[in-house]
């Protein structure tokens, strides 16, 4: 439904030149919801901007519903863009406007008779929930509402494309949680292709089937949101994911194995070893680790771990300790291998008698 292929973007100022956007290329499928995450300045708001042309790339080609938009001119890209609809973090609604109006504007703009106007916002405006509140105006509303009414007004012009900038960044959690699955069912019943972007990992893994990490510019993850979220290749994506996954160890855990793995000119030292394994797939829910212990005479221990759901699948990290004897701990890599559990070696620690002494 959208491909962008090799966007560029620079913006020219007093300061000299801005690469907000480097070779970017994605395909986004019809239907789907795609989360774009990444810190601020990363380009996100650009990359947005420039799927409705509201920014023009200075490089590449954006592609929505098989038409290159960057090869339009203004009159056909007006009607490419109705095919496009937008939200915002701040709503950027009239309030000079009530809320039937506020909806019905990019209809009124189009040249829509009342009848027609009325025929289309009256539904809308009870598809999102807001039949009541017609005649109010934006002051009236709390900040989810707003959002209801932003909502609304980009389906207007019936798109096929619903663009989120930010959308749910000024909600508090709880009312982002019903944006979300507002944004989730209209997805569903209109057949919409949404594009989501956010620094917040937790909207991501609410609501996106895929998702493209963005830094400097540039793309440097993508893939489906389960997969990064589980097995994130690039460190930016690790530090986003790490306290939602249950990455993050425990600081006092983390001074140990720093302390110790520095401490490497003493190998005969070394007590014990930690692995952190992560249960997905079809093996999630094997004992595992009584299996270990007994099938491998194994002193095994748990000394961190996390159960969580992505995308309605169950995700969960642990973190064991290991007596550091590397005949058992190939055979407990392999066992684990065999179960298609990942494994990661976090370090070694002392046995705490001797880290003590
Ligand atoms: N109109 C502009 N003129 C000059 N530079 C710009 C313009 N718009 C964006 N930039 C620059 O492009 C880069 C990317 O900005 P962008 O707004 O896309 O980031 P973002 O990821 O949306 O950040 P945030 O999370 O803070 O919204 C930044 O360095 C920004 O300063
Ligand atoms: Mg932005």
């Amino acid at each position: 439904m959208i491909d962008l292929r090799h966007v560029g973007k620079s913006f020219t100022g007093p300061q000299g030149t801005v690469e907000a956007l480097r070779d970017i290329s994605l395909h986004i499928a019809a239907g789907e919801i795609f989360g774009i995450i990444g810190r601020s300045g990363a380009g996100k708001s650009t990359l947005i901007r420039c799927i409705n042309l509201l920014e023009r790339p200075s490089r590449g080609q954006v592609l929505v519903d098989g038409r290159d938009l960057t090869a339009l001119g203004a009159a056909d890209l007006r009607g490419a863009r109705r095919e496009i609809g937008m939200i915002f973090q701040h709503f950027n609604l009239l309030s000079s406007r009530n809320v039937f109006d506020n909806v019905a504007l990019p209809l009124q703009l189009r040249g829509e008779s009342r009848p027609a106007i009325e025929a289309k916002v009256t539904p809308l405006l009870e598809l999102v929930g807001l039949a009541d509140k017609a005649e109010r105006y934006p002051a009236e509303l709390s900040g989810g509402q707003k959002q209801r009414v932003g909502i609304a007004r980009a389906l207007a012009t019936g798109p096929k494309v619903l663009l989120c900038d930010e959308a749910t960044s000024a909600l508090d959690p709880e009312t982002t949680e019903q944006i979300l699955a507002l944004i989730k069912e209209l997805r569903d019943r209109l057949k919409l292709t949404v594009v989501l972007i956010t620094h917040e990992m937790a909207v991501v893994k609410e609501i996106a089937d895929r998702l493209a990490v963005m830094e400097q510019g540039r793309v440097i993850e993508q893939g489906a949101t389960f997969d990064v979220f589980t097995r994130p290749q690039h460190d930016t994506t690790r530090s986003f994911v790490a306290d939602l996954i249950g990455f993050d160890l425990p600081p006092m855990l983390q001074r140990r194995i720093a302390a110790d793995d520095a401490d490497s000119r003493n190998p005969g030292k070394w007590g014990w070893r930690l692995l952190r394994i992560l249960f997905t797939g079809p093996h999630a829910d094997d004992p595992v680790i009584a299996e270990l212990s007994r099938n491998l005479d194994l002193d095994i221990s748990i000394l961190h771990g996390r159960i969580d759901e992505i995308q309605g699948r169950p995700f969960g990290t642990m973190v064991v300790r290991l007596p550091d004897d590397a005949a058992k701990v190939a055979a407990a890599r392999s066992y684990l291998a065999a179960r298609q559990l990942f494994v990661e070696e976090l370090g070694h620690v002392h046995r705490l008698d001797r880290a003590a002494g």
